[in-house]
């Protein structure tokens, strides 16, 4: 089988990322925290190697700062529910996933407004619309880094500068780009982070973070038992317990843990330019097959690795289908949780077929996948399919 699905989640994982969740199980499956005998201790020991490797990655210096969740998508409530109250007013993009737009939308019934800023059809967004769109009381910018449905690359350093000189925070959905974009987070104007552990930074499902900047000031949204302060009835004020009640996914951590310290040793920039070169390849080969409608921007700096396509005007669905039953590919077809995005690219009823290619994935991989889509097309203009 052909994995073009990495946007979902990365697969395969490095084999070190199988064996420490094994291991973890075996050899330390303790409660980390909530004890001080052997097996607790080096329990708690994975997940401050977790934290440690991420801290490398993303050049942090207190471990403290990053948050285990359960995904992307409990990363972005906490962070959302955390920092706004009645009367805040929120702004956001047309191009985020509804891991963005849902929590939003539930607010509104809170009495928090929210502003869409539209993006163009590439999912391209002007930071001037932005900035407009700003009122006395905008607490909080979000924005994803890179659209899931188009891979457009967000402007986030210019969103980032906007939302510090109007003391704003910014939050952003790096659920495509974390561990496979490099991202130096002691430089980049952003005030919350948040990441999947199971997809560019090669963990298991079940595992995400959020990274709070110093200073930033952020409700806890859950209480309950952390392990610290057993004496007292009100949650802990210090990080990270403060956000991780009750008991972490140890053996997702640990794996998380084995997947970003694959990235560290095998090198970023190359993880980086390799799914850029095989994208280039996509993208290159797709625009010269008669009837294929390949979606987002044509400068591929300002790209992610994923590519969105139609094949004529058949549904995507049934295109995915083709590729998986008869080509053995897997990609990913219909609206990808993001259904604003569809309508910024006018691809609401036809969905999009979705190739994300990853660390692994070999240029024959490639290959396989332009001769199958080059094929469907060929056969769907002469009606054999
Ligand atoms: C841009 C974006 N945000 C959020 C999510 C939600 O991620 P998770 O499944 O880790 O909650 C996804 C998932 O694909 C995504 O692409």
């Amino acid at each position: 089988m052909i994995y073009m699905d990495n946007a979902a989640t990365s697969w395969p994982k490095p084999n070190t990322v199988y064996t420490r969740v094994l291991q973890s199980m075996e050899k330390y499956g303790a409660n980390p925290g909530r004890s001080s005998h052997t097996m607790a201790v080096e329990a708690a020991n994975l997940l401050l190697y977790g934290r440690e490797m991420l801290c490398q990655l993303f050049n942090v210096s207190d471990p403290f700062r990053m948050i285990f969740t359960y995904n992307t998508t409990d990363s972005l409530n906490l962070a959302i529910k955390g920092t706004l109250k009645e009367g805040d007013h929120v702004i956001t993009t047309s191009m985020e996933h509804n891991s963005v737009i849902r929590p939003l939308m539930h607010l509104a019934n809170l009495g928090i407004e929210t502003t869409i800023v539209p993006a163009d059809s590439q999912g391209l967004v002007d930071p001037k619309d932005i900035e407009k769109s700003i009122k006395p009381n905008t607490r909080l910018i979000v924005t994803t880094h890179a659209s899931n449905v188009t891979g457009t690359l967000m402007p986030i350093e210019e969103i980032g500068t906007i939302a510090r000189n109007h003391g704003i925070y910014y939050l952003l959905d790096a659920a495509q780009t974390a561990g496979s974009l490099p991202m130096d987070l002691s430089k980049l104007p952003v005030d919350l982070v948040a990441m999947p552990g199971h997809k560019g930074l090669l963990g298991p499902q079940g595992t995400g973070v959020l990274y709070i900047r110093e200073g930033v000031d952020l409700n806890q949204i859950k209480e309950g038992g952390t392990g610290s302060l057993s004496e007292s009835i009100y949650q802990p004020d210090f990080l990270p317990d403060r956000y991780e009640a009750g008991t972490l996914n140890t053996p997702g951590i640990a794996g998380l843990g084995a997947g970003v310290e694959y990235i560290l040793n095998y090198g970023q920039e190359k993880i980086m330019n390799h799914i850029t070169n095989l994208e280039k390849l996509f993208l290159n080969a797709f625009s010269q097959i008669e009837g294929v409608k390949i979606y987002g921007p044509t400068n591929i700096k300002m790209r992610c690795g994923i590519i969105s396509i139609n094949i004529w005007d058949r549904d995507s669905r049934e295109i995915v289908n083709i590729l998986s039953q008869r080509y053995n590919i897997a990609t990913r077809g219909s609206l990808h949780c993001s259904p604003l995005a569809h309508d910024t690219i006018g691809t609401k009823e036809q969905g999009t077929v979705r190739f994300s290619p990853g660390v692994f994935t070999t240029l024959d991989e490639v290959k396989a996948c332009i001769m199958a889509v080059g094929e469907i097309s060929r056969k769907i203009k002469i009606r054999s399919i």
